[in-house]
């Protein structure tokens, strides 16, 4: 029996050869031979079991913000939790289930008058996502406000109490295979307008800086240690520099933007030529943010 029929014998459904290019923000990529999108958390554990069994290996999307997916597309199974979409409020903490969009969590928090996250104004990233990677802007990481994590690991569902948790630069210290599901952070209670206006703010600090009009990943590089990559990739002369339909942005230079018919190749020879500049010039190793995954 294939597995679509699997799924289908458990009231399950496993979508088929599904083009990854609509499902990052890169606009790039090839397609995953299964596409699987669970609408409950037994949902997500039945399905895992599955593809476990059929030793299909299990890729997970976020809002496929921070992801380069390679020309080939992904031998494997894209496990997306959109469906994990709900938000509850109980005083100062918020529990927010993984595929809610940080916007629509930042939406929220400001009619309610919770303060902490505005920093994340503009990251088009799920919760889950960004707590997976500790996002951070302007100083601040995500990690500090989560209070509770749940996971979904090796079958079973686990409460991760902050006192356990080890957080770092885009570092969340937890096992490769761990799904975070939900997540509880605690903010702080300040007038709606009061949010709204930080809001604007880091919204406002991000378009100058960013170009947030065009298809990217964000930061491709993570920042070495007292240093910027962007400056360094600037200060190597690399702005503006092209590949195909793929260029490294002239307002940001750690942003590769997709000008226009993008290749994930274009981008990957564009993340090695930085590379190369960057250490030949300044004997400075850059390291990737982003997650680069599938064949080439
Ligand atoms: N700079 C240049 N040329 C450039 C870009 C930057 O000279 O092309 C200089 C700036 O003038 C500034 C310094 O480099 O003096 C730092 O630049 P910026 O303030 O833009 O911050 P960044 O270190 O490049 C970090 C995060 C961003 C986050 C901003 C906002 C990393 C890798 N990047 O960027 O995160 O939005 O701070 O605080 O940590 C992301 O993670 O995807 C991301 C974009």
């Amino acid at each position: 029996m294939n597995i679509a029929a699997i799924f289908r014998k458990q009231g399950l459904s496993l979508r088929e050869k599904v083009s990854l290019r609509p499902f990052t923000t890169f606009k790039v990529g090839g397609p995953a031979d299964y596409y699987f999108e669970p609408q409950n958390f037994l949902e997500l554990a039945r399905g895992i079991e599955i593809l476990k069994n059929e030793n299909i290996p299990i890729f997970l999307r976020g809002a496929g913000s921070n992801l380069l997916v390679r020309d080939g597309g992904i031998r494997g199974a894209v496990i997306s939790l959109d469906a994990f979409d709900s938000l509850a409020f109980e005083g100062e903490f918020v529990r927010a289930e993984a595929g809610v969009p940080i916007a629509r969590l930042l939406a929220t928090c400001a009619e309610k008058g919770l303060s902490g996250l505005e920093f994340l104004a503009g990251v088009p990233a799920t919760v889950g996502g960004a707590v997976r990677m500790n996002a951070g802007a302007f100083g601040k990481e995500i990690g500090d406000f989560v209070q509770e994590l749940n996971i979904y690991h090796h079958g079973q569902f686990y409460t991760i109490p902050r006192t356990s948790l080890k957080c770092g630069y885009r570092y969340l210290d937890l096992p490769e295979e761990a799904i975070i599901v939900a997540v509880t952070l605690r903010l702080y209670p300040v007038s709606p307008t009061e949010v709204k206006e930080k809001l604007l703010f880091f919204l406002s600090q991000r378009k100058n800086k960013q170009p947030l009009n065009m298809p990217s990943a964000g930061c491709i590089f993570k920042n070495p240690a007292a240093a910027s990559a962007g400056a360094l990739i600037d200060h190597a002369g690399l702005k503006g520099f092209r590949c195909g339909g793929a260029e490294i942005s002239r307002k940001h230079a750690n942003f590769i933007v997709n000008c226009a018919g993008a290749r994930a190749s274009h981008i990957l020879a564009l993340i090695e030529l930085a590379k190369e500049r960057v250490l030949s010039l300044f004997g400075i190793e850059l390291e990737e943010e982003i997650r680069v995954v599938g064949e080439g």
